[in-house]
């Protein structure tokens, strides 16, 4: 990316805040985020975050963009900072998940901002969508998880299918982020078969769709099912590890494993646990002889 030449000079007194507006809903948006709302004399995101806030807009300047035109939001954040406006660069969930934030801060150094120049930089955190939608589920994410996003405009697919088929196998729960979209339709379907690689067919899957906005739906199904499931561009999909079940129409995982103990009640080999487990045969015999001596001590 070329530094953009056009940006005028530094002016001490601009400000961009990166703001997060949670899933949509005025609930979930925090008192920091409607501060600096309410600070800003601009207000730049793309078109459908511009109208999850539209009541908090009047008289400041609204730039509205498409989906694709990240960099240029962040150019016209930059733009008018560096002439002393404070700017707020909105975006759904948190600005540091797969928004705002990550493009501002390349624009910003592409044209040689410090934190001393006189534009100040601040992020304002917010719920992202899998706190959301693991909190309209249940309790899926109470354990180990990590996000995904299966959006290969700007990663390449060998690389999110390297990162699935790895979480898979490691058990992680995972939240997968633009799973979706009318174009790009394959990448569940490939989620899925790498998944059942590694995941029992009947392991539980959250989809949620539009969290706490008017459309919200909530979909509980398996992963042998999950790719005929409804699922969009705002749709989170979370898929659980081989401990989480759904009960009482709720997901979740449990926080403990009580592994060690179960090990030592199996009365199996460091051999076969280790087979069973996927760990070194020496790790699980280090283990096992930890145990042996503290319940040698009881
Ligand atoms: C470009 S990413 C933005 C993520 C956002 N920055 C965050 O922290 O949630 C867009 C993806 O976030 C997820 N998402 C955002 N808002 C959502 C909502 N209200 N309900 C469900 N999923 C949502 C969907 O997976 C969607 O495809």
């Amino acid at each position: 990316m070329n530094a953009p030449e056009f940006l005028p000079p530094f002016t001490a007194g601009g400000k961009i805040m990166l703001v997060g507006l949670g899933p949509g809903s005025h609930d979930h948006l925090t008192a920091r985020a409607r501060a600096a709302i309410a600070e800003a004399d601009t207000v730049i995101g793309y078109v459908t975050y511009i109208r999850l806030v539209a009541d908090l807009l009047a008289g400041k300047e609204v730039i509205r963009k498409s989906m694709t035109e990240e960099l240029d939001r962040a150019i016209e954040a930059l733009e008018r900072a560096r002439r002393g406006r404070k700017v707020a660069l909105v975006s759904s969930g948190d600005a540091g998940v797969y928004g705002m934030a990550g493009p501002t801060f390349e624009v910003l150094f592409q044209a040689g901002w410090t934190p001393d120049c006189g534009v100040e930089v601040e992020i304002v955190p917010g719920a992202s969508a899998l706190n959301t939608c693991a909190a309209l589920v249940g309790a899926p994410l109470t354990h180990d998880f990590c996000a995904i996003s299966l959006s290969d405009l700007l990663t390449p697919w060998p690389t999110i299918a390297r990162r699935l088929d790895a979480v898979a196998y490691a058990d992680f729960v995972v939240a997968l982020y633009n799973p979706k979209s009318g174009r790009r339709t394959r990448q569940i379907v490939e989620a899925q078969r790498l998944f059942l690689r590694h995941r029992r067919p009947d392991t539980p899957v959250a989809i949620v769709k539009s969290a706490y906005r008017p459309k919200q739906r909530i979909e509980f199904t398996t992963l042998d099912r999950m790719a005929e499931a409804d699922i969009g561009m705002l749709s989170t999909v979370l898929i659980g590890n081989s401990n989480t079940f759904v009960r009482e129409g709720l997901m979740v995982t449990p926080r403990g494993y009580g592994w060690l103990q179960r090990i030592r009640a199996s009365g199996l080999g460091a051999a076969q646990l280790a087979a069973d487990h996927r760990l070194p045969e020496d790790y699980i015999a280090a283990l096992l002889a930890e145990e042996d001596a503290v319940a040698a001590r009881l």
